[in-house]
Parts: C-alpha cells; structure tokens; sequence
C-alpha cells in the first residue's frame, strides 16, 4: 500500500525497493514549452486517453464525454491525448465508444472547437488536441456482448474458453482496418484536431499484431509482417491529412507476456523487457514515416493491469510493490527515448504516488526520460490537475488521485466511467451500480 508521507520518504521507499524514482521538488520545468513536430505545446503536462465509455449510440460526444473534455480543456494541460475513438462499427470496444465518421462528424467538431474555446477563456491558450484511433480487436464488444476480432489465438489467454478460428481477422479484413484507420485520422484533421494517433497499445488490434510471432502470412513471423499493419496506416493517412497535422501513436513498449505471445519481451521466456524490437520500429516511424512523437505504455488493462497502470488493488492478489511497476515504466520510456533521439515521447503511468504524482512527473522530464509527462487516472480524479501543478503549489491531497482502481472497475461493468472517489457525478453512479 502507498504509504508515504513526505517526497524523502516516498524516496526512500523506492530505494529500498531497489526502484529508485526520479522524484523533484521543484516542479518548473513542466511549465516550460517544447516541440512535437511543427506545432509548440504551451507545457509539458498532457492528458492520457482515458475512455469514458459514455458516448451517444451514434459514436458522437455525448453531453458527459464533452463535460469531462470542457473541464480537462478549462484545466491547463498543454496536450489533450482524447480517448479511444472506434474507426469501424465492428472495432468498438463497447456500445457508447466514440466512433468517428461522416455521420458524426460535426459533433467532433464541435467538441474540438469548444475545448479549444474554453482553454483560451480560461488559460490564455489553447492545447494541442491529439484524437486516439482504434480497432479493439480482441476486446471488441459493438453490441455489449463479446465479438472478438484477434490477431492470432493465444493459449495465455484463452486457457479456459479458446476462441474458434473463425475470431481470427483475415489479411484482408486488417487491409481493411488500415484504410478505416486512415480515413478516420482525415476525419480527424477536417473535425479540426491537430492530430491523430493510431493505437498500438493495451492489445487492441493494433497492438496484437505487433506481436503475432504465431500468425501465418504477411501480418505474422517476421518484425517486418508484425509491424506491417501500423506502418501501412500510417502511410495511408499520411496520404489523405494535411502536410501539418500530426500522425502519431501511443504504442506498447512492452506487453508483459512470455515469447512468442509479447511485443518488447525477451525471447527467453522470462518477462524480462527487451526493448530491441520496440527501439527498431520507433525508428523507422521517425525517419521513415516522419512522425515527430510518440506515447508510450506497457502492459494489458485486462491481463495484467499491475503493469499497465500501477495500483495498491487489483483484481488478483499483487504480485509486485506497484512503485516497482512506476519504475518498469519509466526504464522503458528512458530507454527508448535515449535510443531514438529526435523523437518526442509522452510518458504514461505517473498518476500512482498520489499527491508526489507531479513531482515524479518534473524528476522525469529532468532526467530526460520524457519530453512531456502524461496523466491517466488524475486527469479523471482532478481536471484541474495541470494548473495546480504549474501553480508550482502542487497538488492538493484531496484531489489527487487514490489508485483504487474503482474507475476501471465500473467500466468493466459496463457503465459510463469517471473518478469515483473525487467526482459526485460518479460516486452516485457507484453507489447504484454496486447496490443493483
Ligand atoms: C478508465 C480508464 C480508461 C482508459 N482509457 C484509455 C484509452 O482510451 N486509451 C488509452 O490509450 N489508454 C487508456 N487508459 C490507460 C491510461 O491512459 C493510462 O495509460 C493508465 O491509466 C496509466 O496511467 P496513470 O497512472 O496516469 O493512470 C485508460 C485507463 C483507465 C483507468
């Protein structure tokens, strides 16, 4: 359990852990600006894509996802990542995902202009808007029930119920999730978003195939046909959006799970990260595709959320110290970082110690271990988390984030989802979902 009171005992804490954090009092340089790409980004704090799970049946913002988007807007960060957006009716991980396409296009347009609106009413300046693209292929679920679409079968996860052949995507059908992924990153661009990220992480679709040793053909075996499907999307958007909008992509580093079932892991089959692969593609998307930043995670939100998104519960019994899991993180973003100079990366999973989130975050980027700090579970716990940070006050125990993991939780029960702790909005919801 966390249990640090002060910054020198979170410190020390961690040092006896043998997972020593960069953690720094002074918390200036996540004011200062930087660069992705052409574009100037006004800080160095952003917000991770965090689903809500609460958009209109259509796929448009409904009136809960543009709260949650106008009050992170209102809350200073320099990058808002939005959410996990569906690119096809079939890759939408529940009934209320976002989905963008013609049909739905003016309510993103809408939401982006109004984000754009209330940040310079209420900071000056507006944000850069990245819109996250996906498929969600294994965990696909358009109708609310499971419809998987997986890159290859998996015995570590399909030990109790194996899935039928029939669930395994064709080549043609992922042909086909590029040219979504593609058309819907234009989309993005004409919604007015400064960029788009096609998802290469958590094991959706994208990320699944980066690590289908298994899977016969030209999307399976060899680094070249595992890396095909995010290259062509790209190279497919890149086609179709103007010279200046940003394509990127928020890509596992590491998933976790022994060869031949995980990208970023040592083929010994231990769990021992081995970043070799990872560090080759992020090079071919900076000097091959030009994409001038990444973000980078680890781990499955499903499988071993412990790794992706480090807590003191989790839905089994924890099988490490969670600042353990803070450090694997950022190892790995430093040492992809340190390999791929020229690239911009975003680092993920801060939110953890609490109340020191912010001074993790300012030791990170002075340590070069990432150009911009990204936020997940406290951008839900306080929206305003990016201007009490560069306040320079830092953050307020009251409204940081507790890791409880009550956000995921509701999710999976398959309702809209916010902090349940820190927003009345969804404590009630809580309550009631718990109670029924
Ligand atoms: C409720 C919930 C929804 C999430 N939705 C997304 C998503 O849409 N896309 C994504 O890439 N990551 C998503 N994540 C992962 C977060 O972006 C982030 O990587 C993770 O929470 C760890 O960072 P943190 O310590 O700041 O929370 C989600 C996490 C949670 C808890």
């Amino acid at each position: 359990m966390f249990t640090a009171k002060t910054l020198s005992e979170l410190r020390l804490q961690a040092e006896a852990l043998g997972a020593p954090l960069p953690l720094s009092e002074d918390l200036s340089c996540l004011a200062e600006r930087w660069s992705a790409g052409s574009r100037r980004v006004k800080n160095r704090l952003v917000v991770q894509p965090m689903e809500g799970c609460d958009s209109e049946n259509d796929g448009s913002p409904s009136a809960y996802t543009r709260r949650r988007y106008l009050r992170l807007a209102a809350g200073g960060a320099g990058l808002i990542w939005l959410e996990a957006c569906a690119v096809c009716p079939e890759g939408r991980a529940n009934p209320r995902q976002l989905w963008i396409r013609e049909e739905t296009l003016d309510a993103f347009r809408r939401l982006a202009d109004d984000m754009r609106e209330t940040a310079v009413r209420e900071t000056g300046e507006a944000p850069l808007l990245i819109l996250q693209l996906t498929h969600s292929g294994r965990y696909s679920k358009p109708e609310g029930v499971p419809a998987p679409r997986i890159a290859c079968r998996n015995p570590l996860f399909e030990r109790d119920a194996p899935l039928p052949e029939s669930c395994v995507v064709s080549d043609e059908e992922i042909v086909r999730a590029e040219d979504d992924s593609a058309r819907a990153a234009a989309l993005a661009a004409r919604a007015g978003f400064d960029g788009a990220d096609i998802k290469a992480s958590h094991r959706y679709l994208g990320s699944e195939l980066l690590s289908a040793f298994t899977r016969p053909g030209r999307y399976g075996g060899s680094f070249e046909n595992r890396t095909r499907f995010l290259r062509s999307a790209l190279a497919k958007a890149r086609q179709l959006v103007p010279g200046d909008f940003l394509l990127t992509s928020r890509l596992n580093a590491y998933d976790g799970f022994p060869y031949p079932y995980g990208f970023g892991v040592a083929q010994d089959k231990t769990l021992a990260p081995d970043l070799s692969e990872p560090i080759r593609l992020l090079r071919i998307l900076r000097d091959e595709l030009r994409l001038p930043l990444v973000n980078i995670t680890i781990g499955n939100p499903y499988v071993n959320p412990h790794v992706n998104r480090p807590a003191d519960w989790q839905p089994y019994p924890l099988p490490e110290q969670p600042l353990r899991g803070v450090k694997r993180v950022l190892d790995c973003v430093g040492a992809l970082k340190a390999a791929v100079p020229g690239l911009a990366f975003v680092g993920s999973a801060l939110s953890y110690p609490r109340v020191f989130a912010g001074n993790l975050a300012a030791g990170a980027v002075k340590a070069g271990i990432m150009d911009a700090a990204g936020f997940g579970r406290l951008s839900f716990a306080n929206p305003n988390f990016a201007r009490d940070l560069l306040s320079g006050k830092g953050l307020d125990s009251r409204h940081a984030c507790v890791a409880c993991g009550k956000c995921s939780q509701i999710m999976r029960l398959g309702s809209r989802t916010g902090c349940v702790v820190r927003d009345p909005e969804y404590t009630a919801l809580y309550k009631e979902l718990m109670q029924k």
